[in-house]
C-alpha cells in the first residue's frame, strides 16, 4: 500500500512496504549514510527476511530515499529499529519522522511493550528525532561503535496508560 506524505509540499513523497527489488537500493543508502558502520549484504538478507513486516521504504517520485528496517521478538515484546536512513539530499523533508512514526504504529498493532534503538552520542540529528517521538536514554553504551566512539540505547514506552 502506498500512503501519501504530504500532497501540499510534494504529489510525489510515498511511503510503503520494502520489496526485495528494493534491496540493492536499500544496501547503497546503507553504505552512504553509515560509512564504515554498514551492515553488510548478508547481515541486510537477513534482517530484511525476518523483518515479518516492518520494513518500510520512503519514496521522492520513482526514487528510494529512506527505509526503516525492524524487528521484533514477541516474547520479549520489544521492537528495535535496526536501522532507518535518509538520503542526505532528501534530509530535512519529513522521510525519516514519517518513517519512525509507521514503526511506531506498527509496533502497537503487533501489542509490543516497547521499542529500542542505539544511536552514536554524536548523532544528534537523530536523536532530536527520536526525542521528539517521545524516545527517553535508556543506557550509555561505552566504545558500542569502536574504541572511544559511544552510543546511547534509547527506549520508547508503548504500553497504554493505566
Ligand atoms: C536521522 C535521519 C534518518 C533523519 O531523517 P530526515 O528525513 O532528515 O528527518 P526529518 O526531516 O523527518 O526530520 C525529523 C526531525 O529530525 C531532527 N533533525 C533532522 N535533521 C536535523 C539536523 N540537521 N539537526 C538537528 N535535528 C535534525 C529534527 O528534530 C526534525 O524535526 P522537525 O521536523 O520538527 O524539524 C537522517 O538524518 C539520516 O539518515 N541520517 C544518517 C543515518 C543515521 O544517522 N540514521 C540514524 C542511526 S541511529
Amino acid at each position: 500500500m502506498v500512503s501519501v506524505v504530504n500532497p501540499a509540499a510534494s504529489s510525489a513523497a510515498a511511503l510503503r512496504r520494502f520489496q526485495w527489488r528494493d534491496f540493492w537500493a536499500v544496501y547503497g543508502l546503507t553504505r552512504h549514510a553509515f560509512g564504515r558502520d554498514a551492515f553488510g549484504m548478508d547481515m541486510l538478507f537477513w534482517r530484511a527476511l525476518l523483518s515479518g513486516g516492518g520494513f518500510w521504504v520512503s519514496q521522492q517520485g520513482d526514487e528510494m530515499v529512506g527505509y526503516c528496517l525492524t524487528r521484533s521478538s514477541r516474547w520479549r515484546g520489544r521492537g528495535e529499529v535496526v536501522a532507518v536512513a535518509v538520503r542526505a539530499d532528501a534530509r530535512g523533508r519529513g522521510h525519516g519522522r514519517r518513517l519512525m512514526e509507521e514503526t511506531i504504529a506498527f509496533m502497537r498493532t503487533k501489542r509490543m511493550r516497547e521499542l529500542r534503538l542505539e544511536v552514536a552520542v554524536t548523532n544528534t540529528p537523530a536523536q532530536a528525532l527520536y526525542r521528539s517521538l517521545g524516545f527517553v536514554l535508556h543506557e550509555h553504551l561505552a566504545n558500542y561503535y569502536g574504541t572511544g566512539r559511544h552510543g546511547w540505547r534509547m527506549r520508547l514506552d508503548l504500553e497504554p496508560p493505566q
